[in-house]
């Protein structure tokens, strides 16, 4: 580990809620699913200082909750734009033209993979299946679900978050 890293606290509120998420585990190295979402709610992304922290926390090594940040890729090592992009590359969505989009929110972007634009709106990340499969391309937008993508409709979604929408969380298939 980095001899710089930082010490970091939970707030008040989310130790509040990681004492209640422990009540629901028989042994606590179990919770640090649910422990580490808290985490990137709290700080956004889990630095190697939170990483320490839930290590600590837990009763883990520091590399156990690495292996398990680096295998989820709604966890975020870094930080990431307002809006976080994962488009999926798997067999159904490549075969119904994921790399088309994948160009296309490359080029309208300006960025690649892994990258956040300069205005820190939009970060780009390709991720495994959704299972969304039916309704490919599909790639999620925090969370949120877009679905049978068009160059057209990446179009319209990124021209309505950069006008402040928000990413709308509704069932698969209803975007
Ligand atoms: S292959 Fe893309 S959602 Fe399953």
């Amino acid at each position: 580990m980095n001899p710089e890293t930082k010490k970091v606290e939970f707030s008040e509120k989310a130790q509040k809620e990681i004492r209640e998420i422990l009540t629901h585990y028989p042994d606590k190295r179990s919770a640090m699913l649910p422990v580490l979402n808290l985490a990137q709610a709290e700080f956004g992304h889990i630095s190697e200082d939170v990483m320490v922290m839930i290590a600590d926390l837990l009763d883990l090594t520091p590399p156990k909750v690495y292996e398990v940040l680096t295998f989820y890729t709604l966890l975020n090592e870094k930080p990431v734009g307002k809006y976080l992009i994962q488009l999926c590359r798997t067999l159904s969505c490549a075969l119904a033209g994921s790399e088309n989009i994948l160009g296309h929110l490359k080029q309208r972007l300006g960025i690649g993979i892994g990258e956040t634009t300069p205005d820190g709106l939009f970060t780009l990340k390709t991720v495994e299946c959704l299972a969304s499969c039916g309704t490919a391309p599909a790639m999620q937008v925090n969370g949120a679900f877009y679905e049978n993508l068009t160059r057209g409709k990446v179009d319209k979604i990124l021209d309505d978050l950069k006008r402040g929408a928000q990413p709308v969380l509704k069932p698969m298939g209803e975007n």
